[in-house]
């Protein structure tokens, strides 16, 4: 949540600044802002406004070119209303200390009491503003950007990554972060500070990992971390592997529509390199795990926790140890029991979600053994994990994630085939068959995306319902749930996913006559088929508007029949979700809503 990007180099700040904002706007966008240092000693540049970055951008009326270090924000608001007073940057009283920050600073109030005590006048409602007069009270004492930093920091309580950029220094950037994402860019005669790398891909594939509680200073030709206490840290360098082409919206309309359109090579490309031969499954990275646990226990948040949900079919039933998922925020304020044989797995995206890394680490105070699944390289949650595997997936640039969840389940599924076969609690012939089932999934799934303008066109004569129910069993269940997220949050529209076999128990009474529900069922072959097919009966007898989603070997007599691949029972979740998202995007559209951006969200949320 929240974007921050700084430059210093060479080139105008400004292009730098607002092209890395254009990146991080997914962050949020209730506000943007920069500030930039044109003079030595004087006044910094601030222009900032309410709305999306194109706000700000259609009111600069300079270029700016002159100023060669610079800081932008691109906000999801916590503290305070997204007004221009409130976006960031925030200065200090000179005018020449400006200040950007992402995460809640706890203990805002006791500081601006004290800081109002001393006679500082405050402007915004931000917990943010209490940072940039704290550092200016430092910086008059040492006279030092980074030794302000650091003595601040001290103070903080909370969560924060922070940028300052100081007039008298204006080819300097500081930064500090603290259960908040912060990477370095470094190029050639120009450096970077980010949220994430997607910031400056363009100009640099180099960056450098950032740890708790660590300062950055950085001028064009240096980079300097050290912690609060001064001491030097040697940050860790990493490549960026994909390219700038990756995050950008390719000639697809949004960027979800690209992302839904990317899953055969998010899956294919996570699968890469897995299957050494037709029945095995190598993952260098579990080597170091003690995998001799009697409990896997799966933390997760919104779209990750289905993914986790989704697995824990498939592991229960190769591996035949119990596995729970957790929403990772319930978790964290539990006093569960974990053992040295509980494996905990965490499941996210962006790898900095706060909920989820702080019930990692609440998990590994228990003494869990940690594994994360994770789509950012470099990011907290496999930092501090055990043991990591990361999905490629790609960068995932629309707010709803869809990519990232295909590849996690994928993730999970080869997770239970390594435990399993290790195990022998499958046979090697059965391992075989998964495998290639496995493998088949990228043309399945490219299949369903080929057939997909007849569900667009169907999706948006259902534009004006009300709400939408989405029904499945089994492992259909919580990609019922996941269905219904998607149209949530795209769509604005209730949604919710029920278990078929819980109609009766309530949610029936729901129905009426034309509500749309949109159906899953498992392979004709599968024990609960029938069950699922009477479910509709009873919904259908009540006057639904039933929508199916079905594979070839159920022979069906219903208007809204969406096909999908034949495939293992186990595995349909990875075909069955995909129309549920075409579904959700197209519904968003036909009602005029932003795909990319929609309301109140932000993607990678990293306050609680
Ligand atoms: C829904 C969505 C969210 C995320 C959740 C976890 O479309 O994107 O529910 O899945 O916020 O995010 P990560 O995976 O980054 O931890």
């Amino acid at each position: 949540m929240c974007g921050i990007v700084g430059y210093t180099g060479p080139n105008p700040a400004l292009s730098r600044v607002i092209e890395g904002l254009r990146r991080l706007e997914y962050r949020g966008y209730d506000s943007a802002g920069v500030a930039l240092a044109t003079k030595v000693g004087e006044k910094l540049v601030v222009e900032k406004k309410a709305g999306k970055l194109a706000n700000l951008e259609g009111t600069l009326t300079s270029d700016y070119s002159n100023a060669h270090g610079g800081i932008g924000h691109t906000r999801w608001a916590t503290h305070g209303g997204p007004t221009d007073v409130n976006a960031h940057p925030h200065l200090d009283e000179s005018g020449k200390l400006a200040v950007i920050h992402n995460g809640i600073i706890e203990n805002y109030i006791e500081l601006k009491e004290e800081l109002e005590r001393r006679g500082h006048k405050f402007k915004s409602e931000t917990d943010t503003e209490s940072v940039a007069h704290l550092l200016s009270e430092e910086f008059k004492i040492s006279g030092d950007l980074a030794t302000a930093m650091r003595s601040v920091c001290s103070r903080l309580r909370g969560s924060f990554t922070l940028l300052a950029i100081h007039s008298d220094r204006p080819d300097l950037i500081v930064g500090a972060r603290r259960n908040s994402p912060l990477v370095v860019g470094v190029g050639t005669g120009e450096n970077f500070l980010a949220s994430d790398v997607s910031a400056f891909i363009s100009h640099t594939k180099r960056a450098l990992e950032l740890g708790q509680d660590q300062v950055v200073q950085v001028t064009p030709e240096k980079v300097v971390v050290t912690d609060l206490s001064g001491a030097a840290i040697t940050p860790k360098e990493y490549e960026i592997t994909w390219d700038a082409k990756a995050a950008e919206r390719g000639g697809f309309k949004h960027f979800m529509l690209k992302e839904i359109f990317e899953q055969p090579k998010a899956v294919a490309d996570t699968l890469l390199g897995r299957f050494p031969s037709s029945d095995s499954i190598e993952l260098k990275e579990l080597e170091n795990l003690a995998l001799d646990c009697n409990r896997i226990l799966i933390l997760a948040c919104g779209t990750a926790y289905h993914a986790g949900l989704i697995g824990k079919y498939a592991i229960e039933e190769w591996v035949q140890i119990p596995v729970d998922v957790e929403l990772a925020s319930e978790f964290r304020y539990r006093k569960p029991v974990l053992t040295s044989k509980t494996l905990v797995i965490t499941i996210s995206q962006s790898g900095e979600t706060m909920d989820t890394l702080m019930a990692l680490r609440h998990a590994e105070s228990l003494g869990a053994q940690t594994l994360s699944i994770c789509n950012t390289i470099g990011s907290t949650i496999p930092r501090e994990s055990d043991a990591v595997l990361y999905t490629h997936a790609g960068p995932e640039i629309a707010v709803a994630s869809t990519k990232a969840l295909l590849t996690q389940v994928v993730v999970l599924h080869l997770v239970a085939l390594y435990i399993a076969n290790r195990s022998g609690s499958l046979s090697k012939s059965r391992i075989k068959e998964l495998i290639s089932e496995l493998l088949e999934l990228p043309n399945k799934i490219e299949e369903i995306l080929e057939t997909v303008e007849p569900l667009r066109e169907m999706t948006r004569g259902y534009k004006d319902s009300n709400s939408v129910l989405f029904l499945g069993r089994h492992v259909g269940f919580p990609a019922a749930l996941e269905g219904a997220l998607k149209l949530k949050e795209l769509a604005y529209m209730h949604a919710e996913g029920f278990a078929g076999g819980e109609l009766k128990h309530g949610p029936i009474a729901l129905i009426d006559k034309g509500t749309p529900v949109i159906a899953i069922l498992p392979p004709a072959s599968s024990e609960i088929a029938e069950k699922m097919r009477s479910n509709i009966q009873e919904v259908r007898a009540r006057g639904a508007n039933v929508i199916a989603i079905a594979d070839p070997s159920h022979n069906l007599d219903i208007p809204n029949l969406i096909r999908i691949p034949e495939c293992e029972e186990l595995l349909q979740p990875l075909l069955s979700i995909v129309p549920l998202q075409v579904f959700a995007y197209e519904m968003a559209v036909a009602r005029g809503n932003d795909v990319d951006q929609p309301r109140n969200l932000a993607k990678s949320v990293t306050v609680e």
